[in-house]
């Protein structure tokens, strides 16, 4: 091979350096900007949770699923996914207020989201999942089960329902829940 047709190889080869080496930078800067300005990241809460004892663990015992005000002012949801509802079947949480929804299982792989919300997550045997959010409007929304989970699938799903800040009033225990609206 003649010295300049090695020198135009070269030059080729290094053009397309530049090129993926543009390309690789230019999705770093996406996923940066996604996650500082967008606050776009993947899930950090990693919390494992035994799903044979869930129904006696701390949180997540019967007693204790639907909404809930804790002592500082949080409002925190639990909810467990089940083959085939969501126990509590319905929850309240109050509008423009940070939330935080948990959610476990005891049984296969489910996923929720909530409609008209960027609410989203898979809920997976042994982990609890997390999400924070502030929901903008008021009114019921569908909650319906995203994974596939069985035969009874299609048909579960949950109510959200998201009243006026002033009309969410936790009783003295701190709770709220659908029977009271
Ligand atoms: Cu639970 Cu599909």
């Amino acid at each position: 091979m003649s010295p300049s047709a090695e020198h135009a190889i070269v030059r080729s080869e290094l053009r397309w350096t530049v090129v993926v080496i543009a390309a690789v930078s230019l999705i770093m800067l996406a996923v940066i900007f996604a996650a500082v300005a967008m606050h776009i990241n993947p899930p950090s809460n990693v919390e494992r949770i035994d799903p044979q004892t869930l129904h006696l663990s701390a949180e997540f015992t019967e007693s204790d699923l639907g909404t809930r005000v804790e002592a500082n002012g949080q409002v925190t949801a639990r909810i467990v996914a089940t083959q085939f509802a969501f126990v509590p079947r319905c929850i309240v949480l109050p509008a423009n207020r940070p939330v935080t929804l948990r959610f476990a299982t005891p049984d296969v792989i489910h996923g929720i989201l909530v409609t008209g919300t960027n609410v989203n997550t898979m809920v997976v045997p042994g982990y609890v999942s997390q999400v924070h959010t502030v929901f903008r409007t008021t009114g019921d929304l569908l909650m319906p089960c995203h994974e596939y989970c069985g035969l009874g699938h299609s048909e579960m799903m949950a109510t959200v329902r998201v009243v006026p800040r002033e009309a969410f009033r936790p009783g003295p225990d701190g709770r709220v829940s659908c029977a009271d609206k």
